[in-house]
């Protein structure tokens, strides 16, 4: 199948990075559609460990072509210097091209989500404070700032000059805090946009080519679909859509040619910031499984919150991005564990439900109903072969994949590229 969309399913760092290195080894393009440097994707391949923001985790591949689409909004500062890391580590990044209709996070995005954040106390939405969610305010407001804009200097001042006016009065007017000079900004993304000019332009042209020629083309998802602005614990959402369908949009192209799109599942649930998260285990298991699953933000550095498998938002996940197939990953996370817990319903104001509502108030008060099955409490970061694996982690497996409503291909085992089993071939 020559589209494949890669998904995070839950509320983010689900794997992603993992799968598209392996997965782009047969790759011709990767391209990454959503968000920004909120994203922390982790790499470990035979060039090391790598965590990446910006830059598609396809770069590794010895032939394709890595693309950072119209839907994400770039920091320029971070993408310059995870190039140069990445150069430096031997990485060959010749083959990279970002969209000239890509957003920019501009300074003051990165000082309103850290003031916005400030002045939401104790709702705060725990965001990563990179300026995700003003850029993408401003995108849907129209005052922002492209990368085609950073190619003609002239064009770029005025329109630099027209919104940090405003940005300008609504730092010092509302938050007392104090004014950007509009000489510092002009002059440093005017040096980005000297840099990186030879990598900008239609890669929706790129893409479309591509997709007439027949290639393999990976579309790189960033967050978790319970992490959509539309579809996920709104308010506690991130900006832009991490859905299937955000795919098409932050891409530019069609539904009609995406031939697969993958649910990336974490065999547990984990979710970093703010919001509900029914099946939280605020004990000593969910600790456990912080501590060895080393559950801390790529991004941030954070403790992510950890719980059992949550079917009943893995379902919606399925619904609303219509996965063909599912990966579940970190199994080998759950080899010490006696019995394994789903949550298959929920209990709210006594009553039993088996749907995600969509008011994250209402989800808060969702108690999980659960489902227990036997652990397998022996590793099985060294079984390559699906029939290998103890029964119970194929009985867990099975569950799972009954309860999502979607096949299961590939399940991972390890960090590492090697560490995955293909019950059946991706590609
Ligand atoms: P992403 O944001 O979806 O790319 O995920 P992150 O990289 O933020 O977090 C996933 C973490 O799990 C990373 O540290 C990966 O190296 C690690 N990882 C991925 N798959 C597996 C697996 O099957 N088992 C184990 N133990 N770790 C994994
Ligand atoms: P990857 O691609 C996990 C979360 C933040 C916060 C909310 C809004 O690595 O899976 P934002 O900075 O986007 O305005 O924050 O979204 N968040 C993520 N959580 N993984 C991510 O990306 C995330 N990107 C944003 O923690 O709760
Ligand atoms: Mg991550």
């Amino acid at each position: 199948m020559p589209v494949i969309a890669i998904i995070g399913a839950h509320w983010g760092d689900e794997g992603k990075g993992k799968i598209v290195d392996l997965l782009a080894e047969q790759a011709d393009m990767v391209m990454r559609f959503s968000g920004g440097d909120n994203a922390g994707h982790t790499v470990v391949n035979q060039q090391g460990e790598f965590a990446l923001h910006l830059v598609p985790s396809g770069i590794f591949s010895p032939k394709a072509t890595s693309v950072i689409g119209n839907g994400v909004v770039v920091n320029p500062r971070v993408l310059l210097d995870e190039l140069g890391a990445l150069k430096q580590r031997g990485v060959d990044v010749s083959r990279f091209f970002i969209s000239d209709r890509a957003h920019l996070v501009m300074p003051y995005h990165i000082l309103l989500d850290g003031l916005e954040e400030d002045a939401r106390g104790g709702k705060a939405i725990g965001t990563t404070r990179k300026g995700i969610g003003p850029a993408f305010a401003d995108k849907a407001s129209r005052l922002g700032l492209r990368t085609s804009d950073l190619l003609d200097k002239d064009v770029f001042r005025e329109r630099l000059h027209a919104v940090l006016t405003g940005k300008n009065t609504l730092l010092t007017k509302v938050y007392n805090a104090d004014p950007l000079s509009e000489d510092e900004i002009f002059s440093e993304y005017c040096r980005y946009g000297e840099i990186l000019a030879p990598h900008i332009c239609d890669t929706s042209a790129l893409l479309e080519k591509a997709v007439d020629d027949g290639k393999k083309i990976m579309l790189e998802g960033a967050q978790g679909a319970l992490l959509d602005p539309d579809f996920g614990t709104y308010p506690y959402a991130t900006s832009s859509s991490p859905l299937a369908g955000g795919g098409c949009l932050g891409v530019g192209l069609g539904p009609t040619r995406i031939d697969d799109v993958l649910g990336i599942f974490k065999a547990y649930c984990t979710r970093v910031g703010g919001g509900p998260m029914p099946t939280e285990l605020q004990d000593e298991i969910g600790g456990c499984i912080r501590e060895l699953a080393h559950e801390y933000g790529t991004t941030t550095g954070r403790p992510r919150r950890c719980g059992w498998f949550d079917a009943v938002a893995s379902r919606f996940s399925t619904r609303v991005n219509s996965y063909t197939q599912a990966i579940v990953t970190r199994l080998d996370v759950l080899d010490t564990m006696p019995a394994l817990k789903i949550c298959t319903a929920y209990e709210l104001n006594g009553e039993k439900i088996d749907y995600f509502p969509a008011s994250a108030v209402t989800l808060e008060k969702c108690q999980p109903i659960y489902e227990e099955l036997p652990g397998w409490q022996t590793p099985i970061s060294d079984i390559r072969d699906f029939a290998q694996l103890p029964l119970q982690a194929r009985q867990y497996l099975s569950r799972l994949e009954e309860l999502i409503a979607c096949p299961i291909s590939v399940i991972s085992v390890g960090m590492r590229r090697e560490q995955t089993i293909f019950k059946s071939p991706v590609w």
